[in-house]
């Protein structure tokens, strides 16, 4: 078993002085997934800007905030990097994390942005 814990950041991204997204905040709770499994993080937003970034990161017990992936909102594919993938839906502002085949590593906080 390992843990990973979940946390729906709330985020005001700002890029010299103006806003960029605004994420929704929804705390998760800690969810347990078996190794090997498939897990996956909700993350919903809102903001008025058509064009725009999304981010996932990672922030693991040592601490530090270490980027897994990105999306820019004017893609029509799901972003992948390795054993993380995206599952975003522009429409219904909604960017979920997806990790698959769990390792112990992967047991950390996450946070969208
Ligand atoms: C990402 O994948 C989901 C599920 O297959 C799909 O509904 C969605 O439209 C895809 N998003 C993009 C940007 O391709």
């Amino acid at each position: 078993m390992i843990f990973v814990s979940l946390l729906r950041a709330v985020l005001v991204s700002t890029c010299l002085g103006s806003s960029v997204a605004q994420m929704v905040t929804q705390p998760q709770p800690e969810v347990s997934v078996q190794e090997a499994d498939t897990v996956t993080l909700d993350c919903t937003y809102s903001t008025s800007d058509s064009d725009y970034y999304l981010l996932w990161y990672k922030q693991p017990p040592s601490g530090e905030m270490i980027f897994i992936i990105g999306q820019e909102a004017y893609k029509q594919q799901n972003a992948t990097n390795g054993r993380y993938s995206v599952n975003f839906q522009k429409e219904a502002k909604s960017f979920r994390l997806r990790i698959s085949d769990s390792q112990l590593e992967d047991a950390a906080k996450y946070f969208c942005a």
